[in-house]
């Protein structure tokens, strides 16, 4: 007989459930996220879908671009990610060339993201170029997310990061990856960087939700790199990006502050210091009560006869 699911199953969110709030009309709120103590606020402030980025080359590990990073650091932070969950669905990306080069080898790298990253989605770039890759991995059993317009594993081919799908041509072919990609089985797909109205149309002819960053309102839902969010760089933010907190300037206020303190011997205070009583550090340090006493009157030392 089969076990009914534990409540913290039933309470994580799949692609099914993304599918019933795209049909109901409810936006989809979707972040970035690299590690557990930032995975676990993003959960429990109820964000429903968590992207495991491979901008996490660039945000996390001071790559210069996504190129750089491997199946072994998607997966680290994955787990990260994944232990930091309760609710939030977790979407993996898939990193350069771990998927579009054979099918064996992005059907092995896409089921290691979830069988041994804990993901409940893998997330690829690409439109039509990807399509017979997407299905095979759905096919497989593995939900995908896809990923158009602004593909930054490719930002060397499309020379920088510009806005896409801005000519007849452009837009058109982007508008045909986009159905491609949903032929192909994709539950969702990420639009980054493409003209409001172009991704608009794209969302009004799609049967799944898009998902923008620098495309607009008029997408399903949105997702936001979770340090643009929170105001975590000194000196770069994205037009696309909004603060909604200064962290930055907090946290390094914190350090600052912390620093001063323990320069004047204010940090730590008495409420974060745990004392002995002085009779057994006697005993400890073999020492008599007139010992403490002289060493009392010679210097700094522990006061005298204060059990606490
Ligand atoms: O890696 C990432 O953070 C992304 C988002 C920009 C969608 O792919």
């Amino acid at each position: 007989m089969s076990q009914p699911p534990s409540p913290k199953q039933a309470a994580r969110v799949n692609i099914a459930t993304i599918g019933r709030m795209f049909a109901d009309g409810e936006r989809i709120a979707m972040l970035t996220a690299y590690d557990y103590p930032t995975a676990r606020i993003l959960d429990d402030a109820g964000i429903p879908m968590l992207l495991v980025g491979d901008s996490l080359g660039q945000v996390m590990l001071g790559y210069d671009s996504t190129v750089r990073v491997t199946m072994a650091e998607m997966l680290h932070h994955t787990k990260a990610v994944v232990r930091g969950t309760n609710h939030a669905l977790v979407v993996a990306d898939m990193p350069f060339l771990s998927y579009g080069v054979t099918p064996e080898a992005s059907l092995e790298n896409a089921g290691q993201l979830m069988r041994e990253g804990g993901a409940g989605a893998v997330k690829l770039e690409g439109g039509e170029r990807s399509a017979r890759t997407i299905e095979t991995i759905v096919r497989a059993g593995i939900p995908v997310m896809s990923h158009i317009g602004l593909t930054p594993q490719s930002i060397h081919q499309l020379g920088g990061h510009k806005v896409q799908g801005k000519t007849r041509e452009a837009g058109r072919r982007l508008m045909a990856d986009a159905l491609a990609i949903q032929e192909a089985g994709a539950f969702a797909v990420v639009l980054e960087l493409v003209p409001e109205q172009l991704a608009a149309a794209i969302t009004e002819r799609l049967r799944i939700p898009t998902i923008g960053i620098g495309a607009g309102a008029g997408c399903a839902g949105q997702v936001q790199v979770v340090t643009d969010l929170l105001g975590m760089s000194a000196d770069f933010t994205p037009k696309h990006a909004r603060h909604y907190a200064e962290l930055y300037r907090v946290i390094k206020a914190a350090a600052e502050s912390y620093r001063d303190d323990v320069k004047a011997g204010t940090f730590p205070g008495p409420e974060q210091t745990t004392r002995m009583e002085d009779r057994l550090l006697d005993e400890i340090l073999g020492r008599t009560l007139l010992d403490r006493a002289d060493s009392m009157a010679t210097g700094p030392g522990i006061p005298l006869d204060r059990d606490l």
